[in-house]
This record gives C-alpha cells, sequence and structure tokens, in this order.
C-alpha cells in the first residue's frame, strides 16, 4: 500500500531533534524574562482579513503564500503567516492599552507560508516573536534590538550582521515613493518583469528584489534615508545613537525595505554568516499605525520575529548535542521479581530520577543489553534473592572494574539516598 507522507516543505521534528529545540526554547524564554517579556499564546487561524489588512494586499505573503480555506459558514480562514498581525488584533480586541500603558509581549510557535522549500525555507516554520506596544520613544526601538541580540547570545548564535534602515513616516514616504516612482519608471527596461508590475503598486519593494540588473537599479535610485522628514531623521538618529551606546556592530541598507507593509520608521534584519539565500535568522521594525489600521485607537509598536528553524540550522554546525541527564535502568530477573521492580521505579521517579526498563520482560541478558543501549550509568538488579532480602545490586557503569562501587548490594531503604546523591553530582544539581 502506498505511504502517506508529510506535506511537502512540513516536517517532522523527530525525538532525537527535540533536546536541541527544548533547550533552545527554554534559553529565549530566560532571556526574554531578564527584559520583562510576558507570553501571548493566539489561535493559529484567524480571520482572512486581519493579514491582508496588515501585511497588505500587494505584498507576496498575502498574494501568493497563504494557506487560506472557506470555514464550513463560508467564511475565509487563514492560518497564520506571521504573528503581528495576530498580537495586534488580540491586543485590540481585549483593550489591552487600558490595562497598561506599555506591552511588553513575545510568542513562539509555527507560521505558515507556501514558500518554495529549500534549505532554510519551510511551508510550516517556527518563530519567536517580541513585539513592545505603547512607545513612539527611539528607546523602544533600541530595546528591541537588544532584546534580538541578547536573544542569539543566550541560544549561542554568533557570526551575523545586523542591518538598518528607516521606511520614514506617513508624511515622508509618499513623497519619497513618488521620487522611486519617477526614477524606477526612467530606468523600467532594466528592470525584471515582477519589478515592472509593482513600480505602480508598491515601488519601495523593487528596491530588495534579489535580480542582478534591479539591484543595481536599487543601488543608484534615491535614499530614503535623505528623504526623511524632521521627526523621522531625528527618530533614526537617536536610535543609532542607542545602538552604539550598546556597542553593537551595525550597517545601515537603505534598500532593505521589508516584505510586509505595516513598517514604518526604524527596520532591520540580522542576517547570520553561511546560511546561503535564507540568511535572514531574524527581522522586524517599528509599526506605528498598524493599531489604528486594525481598528484600535492610535498607538506606535516595534517588534521583531526570529525563525527558529534557520537559526537552529546554524547552530548544529558548532554546538555540543545538549547532555541528557544520567539514568537509571532497572532490570527484574523472574516473574516474582517484578512487582517489586515496579515499586523501586515509582520511588525513584518521586524523588525526580529518571528511570527506565525494557518492559518487554525478556531474559536478564537482553535487559542488560538494552540498558547498555540506552547508556544508563546505574543499572538496578532485582532477582528473587534479592526480594527475599529487600536489597537491590546496583551496578554503577561508569565505576572502574576493581572499584568497590562497581557491583554492590544495597538495602531497599537506603537506596534512594545513595543513588540521588551520586546522581546529583552527576547531573549537577544544585550547581
Ligand atoms: P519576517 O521577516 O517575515 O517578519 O519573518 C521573520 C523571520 O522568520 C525571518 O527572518 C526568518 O528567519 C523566518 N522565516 C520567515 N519565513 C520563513 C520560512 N518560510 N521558513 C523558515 N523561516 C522563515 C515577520 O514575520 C514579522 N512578523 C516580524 C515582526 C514582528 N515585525 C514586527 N514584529
Amino acid at each position: 500500500m502506498k505511504t502517506i507522507q508529510a506535506i511537502r516543505g512540513m516536517r517532522d521534528i523527530l525525538p532525537e531533534q527535540t533536546g536541541w529545540w527544548r533547550r533552545m526554547e527554554r534559553q529565549l524564554y530566560a532571556a526574554l524574562a531578564q527584559f520583562g517579556y510576558q507570553e501571548i499564546r493566539t489561535p493559529i487561524l484567524e480571520p482572512t482579513e486581519l493579514f491582508k489588512r496588515s501585511i497588505g494586499e500587494e505584498t507576496d505573503i498575502v498574494e501568493k503564500e497563504m494557506y487560506t480555506f472557506e470555514d464550513r459558514d463560508g467564511s475565509k480562514l487563514t492560518l497564520r503567516p506571521e504573528g503581528t498581525a495576530a498580537v495586534v488584533r488580540s491586543y485590540i480586541e481585549n483593550s489591552q492599552w487600558q490595562k497598561e500603558p506599555l506591552s511588553r509581549w513575545y510568542y513562539m510557535g509555527p507560521m505558515f507560508r507556501h514558500e518554495r522549500p529549500q534549505k532554510g525555507r519551510y511551508r510550516q516554520f517556527y518563530q519567536v516573536g517580541v513585539e513592545l506596544l505603547g512607545a513612539e520613544a527611539p528607546a523602544a526601538d533600541v530595546e528591541l534590538i537588544d532584546v534580538m541580540l541578547q536573544c542569539m547570545g543566550a541560544i549561542g548564535l554568533q557570526g551575523f550582521t545586523l542591518e538598518l534602515n528607516s521606511l520614514g513616516c506617513m508624511s515622508c514616504r509618499p513623497s519619497y515613493r513618488e521620487k522611486l516612482q519617477i526614477f524606477l519608471k526612467k530606468n523600467q527596461e532594466k528592470l525584471c518583469d515582477n519589478c515592472r508590475r509593482r513600480m505602480d503598486t508598491n515601488p519601495l519593494r523593487v528596491l530588495d528584489c534579489k535580480v542582478n540588473t534591479c539591484r543595481q537599479v536599487g543601488e543608484e535610485a534615491p535614499k530614503i534615508l535623505d528623504h526623511l522628514c524632521q521627526d523621522c531623521g531625528t527618530h533614526f538618529q537617536t536610535v543609532r545613537e542607542g545602538i552604539e551606546a550598546l556597542s553593537i556592530a551595525y550597517h545601515i541598507n537603505h534598500r532593505m525595505v521589508r516584505g510586509l507593509d505595516y513598517y514604518t520608521r526604524t527596520t532591520f534584519e540580522l542576517l547570520a554568516d553561511g546560511l546561503g539565500a535564507q540568511n535572514a535568522v531574524a527581522a522586524g521594525g517599528r509599526y506605528d499605525g498598524l493599531v489604528s489600521a486594525l481598528g484600535g485607537s492610535q498607538m506606535p509598536a516595534v517588534g521583531f520575529a526570529a525563525g527558529l528553524d534557520r537559526i537552529l540550522l546554524k547552530l548544529l554546525e558548532t554546538l555540543q548535542k545538549p547532555e541528557t541527564p544520567e539514568s537509571i535502568f532497572v532490570v527484574t530477573r523472574g516473574p516474582g521479581a517484578w512487582p517489586a521492580g515496579l515499586a523501586v521505579m515509582q520511588n525513584l521517579r518521586n524523588k525526580g530520577l529518571v528511570v527506565r526498563s525494557d518492559v518487554r520482560q525478556g531474559s536478564i541478558k537482553a535487559q542488560m543489553k538494552r540498558a547498555d543501549k540506552d547508556g544508563a550509568r546505574f543499572v538496578l538488579v532485582l532477582g528473587e534473592d534479592e526480594v527475599a532480602e529487600g536489597a537491590v545490586t546496583v551496578k554503577d557503569m561508569k565505576a572502574a572494574p576493581d572499584s568497590a562501587d562497581k557491583q554492590k548490594k544495597i538495602a531497599r531503604d537506603a537506596l534512594t539516598s545513595y543513588l540521588l546523591e551520586k546522581l546529583s553530582v552527576a547531573n549537577g544539581v544544585g550547581k
């Protein structure tokens, strides 16, 4: 029979890999807590309209990458392609600004985009996203960039470049857009078909086209940073000063416009070395108009999201596998010893120890083999003799062959404290 495969671009994260993920997630939680950010969880499905109104109708995401389908009542739903729109929807729906002047939120979870799958690009991928709502001051942008880099540091990511730009605001961007459009029209024969089309609808997107000739046109095009209004210019300058005060290295990239329409003022991307075409590991910016565009009051905000799949690809190049705690394996000989073995295991697990057994109840030899495969530090053997004596034979698989600890009989009531002492040293408890 033909077997069923996972959907293209979507993949399993198998138990042998989840240790990496869990460690990365733990480290991110800890770093975000240090800055006082709290987790928000929003649904994976949202009304399609939410993404159309926030990300923008003329973007690649909305035009061709969303997983959209009809619900049973005919309403249109979309699997979230990103987290910011949902966070803002929730912020408005829960009148959050009435509860606190500043909201520091983060989320972690799967996002869905129907892109062409390749290394580092998937149709279901995972993001950690961080949003700071309620502050217009440049200090908020600086905090977000600081959070982003601290998160990367906490998970051990090294070797990246921070790129920075400002996209201006609703008062200076339209006139820049016009100037850019005039320039692009003059150079339209050098543009790819896609850019010739976008030139009218979304001219800024032409600037980050990957096609060589379009890139050249983009390099020569008027730069948005030369066309910021005074407020946006001062804002951007102060953001730069803050980043410099934190000794964070960065480049200005005037062609970075981002693929989502909600951005205003500061935008940034973190590019990792050695990841090929999909090298943006985190990206974000300010979106001062989004809360009001979705029906809330005028509320400034800034945020970023990091792609965890890509980060892990990069980490796997260098990092050591996360250590698993040293464990115990219980081997029982004969049916009479099995109930005693169960009680011993229950007792040890209640004390927080990691305990396994071979539930197939094969021969002693087969059970010992399994214990060895599992890499158990201690093997506890319970036969009829041990049961009668109220004892357990403890084998320390790490001890030297001639050591007294290699194999010894221990009374059952002394077993827990003996193992706890040995394992708390090995597993670094109390460090
Ligand atoms: P974005 O640039 O679309 O921004 O995505 C952020 C990050 O998600 C990317 O830099 C990349 O690491 C990862 N990513 C995106 N698409 C894929 C994919 N198909 N496969 C693997 N990784 C991917 C946003 O999503 C904004 N919501 C960020 C933001 C938050 N802006 C303000 N607040």
